[in-house]
């Protein structure tokens, strides 16, 4: 079932707090000349319109964005990604961003995963990309056909990461950010992302979840304690203790294999930074603890 749309949910809390780590990563694979691949296994379109009626609707970047956007000292890193966003603007890079004449958009503008990821790349290295939906895939094929670093496959994402262990390029990131339309998704996420680190065992891993008030959250946790991954598990929690009821989240949970150096402490400050600036049901806080300790 397929019923999940991240256009009325983009730049929302949860996104910053992602989207913050995923810069974090990035920005330390770029401190190497190697090359990297990316796989990001639940792509989304790539970017949205925060003017659009989908962003109207729910108003969620309202409270993550546009908030984080206009705070007072955030941390540098953060700081850096938000001047990142501010810029984003697809309608000015035209067609290269798939940008289609005749359409009506409005902005401000949203850049999804493979944005993010894309305007990271240098020339040697890999973005993979898996999206099942239909008309997201065919609005992402659109934006990112024209560069050769992007493979985007219309396939299932938990299948497929495993099926494409190890890349070619030995050093990177999979990202996993599952729509969680089923249950079962849970269970999907933590058996592709172990299968996939046994075939891939020196990758960075970030899986996100949600945080509801009967969520899954703490099965996933259990079966990322049972990663013995050299570079450890982290588990990064932005939440409150409030709402969370009829499938809304009260916090968001990232579960990161092998994060690389210092990336805790920026987190930590991110996280501490976004409690105080986004707003969610109720007074929110960032927790962060090693599932598994780094060797
Ligand atoms: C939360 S959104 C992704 C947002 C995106 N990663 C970002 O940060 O901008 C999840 C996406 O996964 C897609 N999806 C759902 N099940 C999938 C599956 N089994 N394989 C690949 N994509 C799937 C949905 O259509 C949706 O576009």
């Amino acid at each position: 079932m397929l019923s999940y749309l991240h256009g009325f949910h983009a730049g929302n809390f949860a996104d910053m707090h992602k989207h913050a780590a995923l810069w974090l990563i990035l920005e330390h694979l770029r401190k190497k000349k190697k090359p990297f691949c990316v796989i990001d296994t639940h792509a989304g379109s790539g970017w949205y319109d925060l003017g659009s009626e989908q962003a109207a609707k729910t108003g969620e970047w309202k409270d993550g964005y546009a908030r984080a956007k206009d705070g007072a000292n955030a941390p540098e890193m953060l700081q850096q990604f938000l001047n990142y966003v501010a810029a984003f603007d697809p309608v000015a890079k035209g067609r290269d961003y798939g940008v289609r004449e005749g359409d009506d958009y409005q902005g401000p503008f949203y850049p999804g995963s493979p944005f993010i990821i894309r305007d990271m790349l240098r020339d040697e290295d890999e973005l993979v990309l898996m999206e099942l939906h239909p008309r997201e895939h065919e609005m992402l094929h659109h934006r990112v056909k024209r560069d050769a670093r992007i493979h985007l496959h219309k396939r299932d994402g938990y299948e497929g990461v495993v099926a494409m262990m190890p890349p070619a390029i030995r050093r990177g990131l999979v990202l996993m950010d599952p729509s969680y339309d089923v249950k079962q998704d849970y269970q999907k996420a933590a058996k592709a992302i172990r299968e996939a680190w046994e075939k891939w065992p020196t990758a960075t891993f970030i899986l996100w979840y949600p945080i509801l008030l009967d969520g899954f959250d703490d099965d996933l946790r259990k079966s990322f304690s049972a990663i013995k991954a050299s570079g450890g598990v982290l588990c990064a929690e932005l939440a409150t203790d409030q709402g969370g009821a009829k499938g809304r989240m009260r916090g968001t949970g990232l579960l990161v294999i092998n994060p690389p150096w210092q990336f805790d402490q920026q987190l930590g400050d991110i996280g501490n930074w976004l409690a105080k600036t986004c707003k969610l049901p109720g007074p929110a806080n960032h927790q962060m603890r090693w599932l598994v300790p780094a060797a």
